[in-house]
C-alpha cells in the first residue's frame, strides 16, 4: 500500500471535517500538518473546530497552523448558512484552539525542505494561504509532490450562483492567482461536476448512527445541519460532502482526469467560474 506524506489545507466545516477524519483514519496516510484558512467560518473558528476533531481522534500531535483570515482582494463571505454558526452543524461550538505559533509560509516551506517533491498538498478551502504562498515564495509549491484541489465548477449548475462554487467564489483573486502560476507540481482538480455525486445518503447515515461508536455518533451529529440545508435549498435527502472526495480519491484512485488549462473569473455575475480549455 502506498505510503502518503500529507497536509490538508482546510476551513473546517462538516465537510472538511469529514475529510481530516478519514485521513486520520487512512493509515497509509502520514498527516504533516493541517493549515487552516477562512472559508466556511472564519479561520479562529476553523482552527478550533481541527483542534476539537482531532483531539476527538486523540491525534494531538497534529500540528494545526493558522492562515488567511480573509480572501486576498473582497470582503469575506462565510457560509454558516450552509455549515451552522459554528461550523459543525451547531452541535459543536469548540472552544479550544492549539494552532501553533507558525506561519503557513513558514510551515510549508520547512515541509518541503524535509520532504522535497514528497508531499501531497490537499486544498478544500478557498485557495487563500496557497495564492499567499506563492505571492511570498513563488516556485514553493512546486516543490509538492502534487496539489490536490476541491473547487470550482465546469459543466453543472454551482452553489453559489450558476456558475460559482464556494471555494472559488470566496476567493477569486487567489484562485486565479493560483491557477497563473507558471511553476506548478501536478494538480488535479475536484469540481462539483463530480463531487456532487458524493451522497451522504438518509440510509447509510441512519447506518453510521445504529453503529452506536462514538466517531460514528460524531459523524452523524456534525451532519444533520448540511442534510437540514439540503432539503430546505433543494429537496435532497442525504446531504453532499464534497471535501472527503479528494482524500478517498488518493486513497483509492477512482476519478479519471484530462489535461486542461484553467481560468477564473474574479469579478461579477461570473464570479468565481473556473473556465476550463481541455488540452491535447
Ligand atoms: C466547498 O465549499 C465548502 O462549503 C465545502 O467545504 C467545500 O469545500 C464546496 O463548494
Ligand atoms: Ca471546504
Amino acid at each position: 500500500m502506498t505510503h502518503h506524506k500529507v497536509i490538508l489545507d482546510l476551513d473546517p466545516g462538516i465537510d472538511d471535517s469529514l475529510a481530516l477524519i478519514l485521513a486520520v483514519m487512512a493509515t497509509p496516510f502520514e498527516i504533516l500538518g493541517v493549515s487552516i484558512v477562512s472559508g466556511n467560518v472564519d479561520s479562529d473558528q476553523g482552527a478550533r473546530n481541527a483542534t476539537y476533531v482531532l483531539d476527538f481522534l486523540n491525534q494531538h500531535q497534529i500540528p494545526i497552523i493558522k492562515g488567511a483570515d480573509r480572501p486576498l482582494v473582497i470582503p469575506y463571505q462565510d457560509a454558516r448558512d450552509t455549515h451552522g454558526q459554528d461550523g459543525l452543524s451547531n452541535q459543536i461550538f469548540a472552544s479550544e484552539d492549539r494552532s501553533c505559533d507558525q506561519d503557513v509560509l513558514s510551515f510549508y516551506r520547512s515541509a518541503v525542505d524535509h520532504f522535497p517533491q514528497s508531499i501531497s498538498l490537499l486544498a478544500l478551502g478557498p485557495l487563500t494561504n496557497l495564492a499567499q504562498v506563492a505571492q511570498a515564495d513563488p516556485g514553493l509549491l512546486s516543490r509538492f509532490k502534487e496539489i490536490r484541489i476541491m473547487g470550482g465548477v465546469h459543466t453543472v449548475q454551482g452553489n453559489c450562483s450558476p456558475v460559482g462554487e464556494y471555494n472559488f467564489w470566496c476567493d477569486p483573486h487567489a484562485a486565479q492567482l493560483f491557477f497563473d502560476q507558471a511553476d506548478l507540481p501536478p494538480t488535479y482538480l475536484y469540481t462539483l461536476d463530480v463531487t456532487y455525486s458524493i451522497l451522504m445518503t438518509p440510509n447509510l447515515r441512519e447506518y453510521i448512527h445504529q453503529l452506536r461508536r462514538p466517531l460514528a455518533q460524531f459523524v452523524w451529529t456534525i451532519t444533520q445541519f448540511y442534510v437540514d440545508f439540503h432539503w430546505q435549498a433543494e429537496r435532497t435527502l442525504g446531504c453532499v460532502i464534497n471535501d472527503p472526495l479528494v482524500v478517498a480519491d488518493l486513497l483509492e484512485p477512482m476519478v479519471t482526469f484530462k489535461p486542461a488549462h484553467v481560468t477564473i473569473q474574479t469579478q461579477g455575475d461570473c464570479r468565481g467560474q473556473s473556465c476550463v480549455t481541455y488540452q491535447p
